[in-house]
């Protein structure tokens, strides 16, 4: 009989329209009049973080890599507030540049960053099994895209908040991973290391000018980069407390609550979004 329930709850969660929603009612209108740049925005949690912001009235800016896939951004939102921009983010060198062209986009600069693109396999889409298999061109294409682009992007940014237009609030929030918090030797959790040390440091050093950085550490999510759809139907996923994916509205919306005026009092704070995975890691009985 006991065994009997417990099948039952173990039974694998179909996802439904509520996980679906793609803001929450309370945020709607909050983002009117504030620009917010969202990076690798052509797909899954971005693009739904991108959708989302636009629901609530902000001017949204995506980024990505490929033109034909910005291009059909661009003319499915068929909105003012929308814009799609080429960017590699992982081209340091090139960020000032793209930055002017960005300011030639929008007026009155970015009031929201979101650091979300980010990869988990080489340029050739295949990644190391283990530790001594990983070469440094898959080290540099991961750790660039991941830690190095969001730190660079943040200097720029937060440099350009204080110098240009100091008496407005900012956001920051950086997409880190679950993986973030476990022990790493492969340079996608190596990376997202990074980006949740980066999150709390700047926390501290760019709250006192009225800019709040934080960040969303999602576990698996139902996207292209954990080999799903991002409107696949079957999100069963058993090891997890929540025993299926979350989805990228889920993960945007936190992202949107953390750039939002209830998020004032969160600093330099990763939350956690992904179903109790975390505590499966790390040995949670
Ligand atoms: N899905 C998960 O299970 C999961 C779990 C934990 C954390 N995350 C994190 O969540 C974030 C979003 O991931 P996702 O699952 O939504 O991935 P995704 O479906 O693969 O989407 C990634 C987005 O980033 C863009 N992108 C990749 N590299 C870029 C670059 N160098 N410059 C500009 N844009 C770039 C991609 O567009 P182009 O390829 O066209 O450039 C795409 O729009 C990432 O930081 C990821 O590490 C995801």
């Amino acid at each position: 009989m006991v065994q009997k329930t417990l099948d039952y709850v173990k039974k694998p969660i179909i996802r439904t329209e509520y996980v679906r929603t793609s803001a929450y009612p309370g945020l709607v209108g909050m983002f009117e009049g504030r620009n917010i740049l969202v990076t690798g925005g052509t797909r899954g949690i971005g693009l739904a973080a991108a959708k989302a912001f636009h629901v609530c009235g902000g001017t949204v800016i995506v980024t990505g890599r490929s033109p034909k896939k910005l291009r059909e951004i661009k003319e499915s939102f068929a909105s003012d507030r929308f814009f799609a921009m080429e960017w590699d983010i992982s081209d340091i060198c090139g960020q000032e540049k793209k930055m002017e062209e960005l300011d030639r986009i929008i007026n009155g600069g970015v009031d929201v960053l979101v650091n979300n693109a980010g990869a988990n396999r080489n340029e050739h889409g295949e990644t190391a099994a283990s530790w001594d298999e990983v070469s440094e061109m898959e080290w540099d294409h991961i750790v660039n895209t991941n830690l190095k682009a969001t730190y660079f992007l943040i200097q720029k940014f937060a440099k350009k908040w204080v110098e240009v237009f100091p008496d407005r609030e900012r956001h920051v929030v950086n997409v880190a991973s679950s993986s973030g918090f476990e022990p790493a030797v492969l340079p996608y959790g190596i990376s997202k290391w990074g980006v949740v040390a980066l999150t709390e440091g700047f926390g501290r050093k760019l709250a006192p000018y009225g800019i709040t950085v934080n960040g969303v550490a999602p576990g698996p999510t139902s996207t292209t980069m954990a080999t799903k759809r991002d409107d696949s139907e079957d999100l069963s996923y058993p090891e997890i407390p929540r025993q299926c994916y979350g989805v990228p509205e889920e993960i945007a919306n936190t992202i949107l609550f953390l750039a939002s005026d209830y998020g004032k009092n969160i600093v330099g704070e990763v939350v956690r979004s992904d179903g109790g995975f975390s505590l499966t890691v790390t040995g949670g009985q």
